[in-house]
């Protein structure tokens, strides 16, 4: 169906028009209405999510396997979230493992793939990671593997593309790599990365946990062996999500009981699923279609025909999101930037990136400034994230790491003006900082 293409968009409309489905946004905290900056730790959730988990427990709730009704009904609602996560990653159904979060997901591979590996054999990771692409992969210095590191440029937040290359020349096994940092929000060139590790014939693991919410993922696209996500990271509840190429799934011998079925992707989920939180997962994916849809209805803004499969959606939807976290991105940076003693770390304009900001503060450590920025209803993270190796590498470390601003599309430009205002108080920061030393 072709659409009237649209005019610029209306940011603020969108906006006002989106926080109405999350219903922690009515709260206040410290007398300020609450402003959630806290996105790259966890967004908040869409009614309609908590209602799609509540039905579940109301309504189904069950183990699987059974011949009886709810527990038939059950496995519909898993299987129909795998077809929905189809779609979010770009595969097939029998490539998405649900688990408990990445990490745990991450740690059953890596116990998977080490029985493949022998002493001696390379494993690649990076500086830019977070913990849980690089714990799982450094433990199997234990089983006698060699962890090589690719290391950032402190000056750029960016990955060391040369040193990357130079480390695949030892022919490492497995590469595992982040494709967007969740402590300074650069977005590294995964699909190039994928592919030179593929050259030296390298398994590939990508972490996508912070970029998930920020852009469409195309595992086809990117080539990847392995992505791992969390549903917490985009407006679903705390599950952990792996595609896994088939072949690949097919030859991997994990961790299991005997019972379990030896068929990918069942082989690798041990236990009992979280079911209400898989529930709950679907909906967030199909939240964001359907946002796709009404964005292109409503404004023409995305493609000239309207996206017709829930895959289209959900990439329209993305991009859309991204367009707008970027452009509050862009000022934020600029207004911070502005400001003396705040140093922000960040790729350089021009280079890809995700709406998280990152900045330090001089003579006051993080916790300060997040605490200060909590007692005027603002939330946001400080400390390393878990990417502790990159905060160290930034000397960051030591002032107890970073301050971390998160903006989602429920975040408004009067909320982003609430933080600059906060941070040009000097007064108020120092007045706050000299009442907590
Ligand atoms: C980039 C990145 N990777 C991995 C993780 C770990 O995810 P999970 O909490 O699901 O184990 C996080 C969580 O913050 C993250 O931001």
């Amino acid at each position: 169906m072709r659409v009237k293409r649209g005019g610029a968009m209306d940011w603020n409309q969108f906006n006002r028009d989106i926080r109405k489905e999350f219903p922690a946004l009515g709260r206040t905290i410290h007398g300020y209405p609450a402003a959630f900056l806290d996105g790259p730790g966890g967004y908040q959730i869409p009614q309609r999510v908590i209602d799609a988990i509540v039905t579940y427990l109301t309504t189904m709730n069950a183990n699987m396997d059974g011949s009886f009704t709810t527990s038939q009904e059950t496995a519909q609602v898993i299987e129909g979230a795998r077809r929905a996560f189809a779609d979010f990653f770009h595969c097939a159904s029998d490539e998405v493992v649900f688990g408990a979060n990445m990490t745990t997901l991450n740690f059953l591979l890596s116990q998977a793939l080490v029985r493949t590996l022998d002493p001696g054999d390379h494993i690649l990771i990076t500086e830019i990671d977070h913990e849980g692409n690089r714990g799982p992969w450094e433990q199997l210095r234990d089983r006698e593997v060699f962890v090589d590191e690719t290391g950032i440029d402190p000056e750029t937040c960016t990955l060391d593309m040369t040193q990357f290359e130079i480390n695949l020349q030892r022919g490492p096994k497995v590469v595992a790599i982040n494709y967007a940092s969740n402590a300074v929000g650069t977005i590294n060139d995964v699909k190039t990365m994928v592919a030179l590790a593929r050259e030296v014939g390298a398994l590939t693991v990508v972490d996508a946990v912070h970029y998930a919410a920020h852009g469409p993922i195309d595992v086809r696209e990117i080539g990847a062996d392995f992505l791992l996500c969390s549903a917490y990271k985009f407006f679903g509840p705390h599950i952990g999500l792996m595609f896994g190429r088939k072949e690949v799934l097919d030859r991997l011998h994990p961790l299991k009981v005997r019972p379990q079925h030896n068929d990918p992707p069942y082989k690798i989920e041990t236990g009992t699923l979280n079911h209400e939180g898989i529930a709950g997962a679907a909906e967030a994916v199909q939240f964001v279609a359907d946002w796709g849809l009404r964005l292109a209805e409503r404004d023409g803004h995305v493609p000239a025909t309207l996206p017709g499969s829930r895959r289209e959606r959900i990439v329209a939807a993305l991009r859309v999101f991204a367009a707008y976290e970027l452009q509050l991105t862009a000022y934020l940076v600029e207004e911070l930037g502005r400001i003396e003693g705040i140093r922000i770390y960040g790729p350089p304009k021009g280079h890809p990136r995700t709406s998280t900001v990152s900045f330090t503060v001089d003579r006051l450590t993080a916790r300060t400034v997040s605490q200060y920025l909590d007692s005027r209803g603002l939330l946001v993270w400080d400390g390393d994230f878990f990417a502790t190796r990159l905060v160290e590498r930034l000397g960051a470390a030591e002032r107890g790491g970073l301050v971390r601003v998160g903006i989602a599309p429920y975040n408004s430009k009067e909320e982003i003006d609430r933080l600059i205002d906060a941070m040009r108080d000097k007064d108020a920061l120092w007045k706050y900082a000299r009442g907590a030393a």
